[in-house]
């Protein structure tokens, strides 16, 4: 598969907006549920105080659990708008004809090859924004007038879309390292300083 097409200052711009806010977006998810994890440390602040003889009941050491954890999570929202402001070039990108829609790149793929490597574009393309726009809805679900019970569906959609997510990028990488190493096409330093 030939990869003659041009990596624009703008496609290459939102592609690396994208990898950033993606990456620290997971990072945040990984700590939540991981080392900051509420459940786990309030256990640990539960059974650290009590060997003080300290005794505080499950819901007080979950709300310390949180309040340590906040300062983290608040990242997930400026990563959140660092990939709003790279949705938004890529639509600049397609107004200015500098990018494609990925639906008319998968149309006009010429081989299986590029099929397949167009369809993950596309499927990886639609859950970041399909993430994008439910994480949003989630957060200012108060100020459009609904109730957070009415909206928990939204945030369960959000938090499934963690695995096509995750699916999508690791096979976009292996596609691209198996690409690098198979060709001469060097498609990582164009995606990185474009094609001159
Ligand atoms: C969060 C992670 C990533 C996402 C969401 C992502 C997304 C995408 C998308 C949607 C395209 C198609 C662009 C178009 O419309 O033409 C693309 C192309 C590309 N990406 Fe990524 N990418 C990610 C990570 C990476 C990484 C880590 C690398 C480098 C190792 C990379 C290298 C490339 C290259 C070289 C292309 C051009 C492929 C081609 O058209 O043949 N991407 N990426
Ligand atoms: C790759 C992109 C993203 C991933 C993988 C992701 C993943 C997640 C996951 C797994 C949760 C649930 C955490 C838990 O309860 O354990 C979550 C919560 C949330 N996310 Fe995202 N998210 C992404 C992007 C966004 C964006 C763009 C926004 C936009 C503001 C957003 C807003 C939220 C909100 C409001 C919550 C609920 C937090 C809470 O209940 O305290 N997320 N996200």
């Amino acid at each position: 598969m030939k990869t003659n097409q041009t990596f624009k200052p703008l496609l290459r711009l939102w592609h690396w907006l994208t990898v950033f806010s993606i990456f620290g977006l997971l990072f945040t998810v990984l700590l939540r549920k991981t080392f900051l994890s509420k459940s786990a440390n309030a256990a640990i602040i539960q059974d650290k105080l009590s060997a003080m003889s300290i005794h505080i009941d499950t819901e007080q050491a979950l709300s310390i659990a949180k309040a340590i954890r906040a300062p983290m999570w608040e990242w997930h929202y400026i990563f959140a708008v660092i990939l709003g402001i790279a949705i938004l070039v890529r639509v600049i990108a397609m107004i200015k004809g500098d990018a494609k829609m990925p639906i008319f790149k998968l149309i006009e793929s010429q081989s299986l090859e590029e099929r397949l490597k167009n369809s993950v574009h596309l499927l990886l393309c639609l859950s970041i924004l399909l993430i994008a726009i439910s994480g949003a809805f989630y957060y200012y679900h108060d100020t459009l007038g609904f109730a957070k019970e009415s909206v928990k569906w939204v945030k369960e959609f959000h938090e499934f879309l963690l695995y096509p997510i995750v699916l999508f990028v690791t096979m976009h990488i292996v596609g691209v390292i198996k690409h690098e190493l198979t060709t001469k096409e060097c498609i990582v330093s164009k995606m990185i300083h474009g094609d001159e």
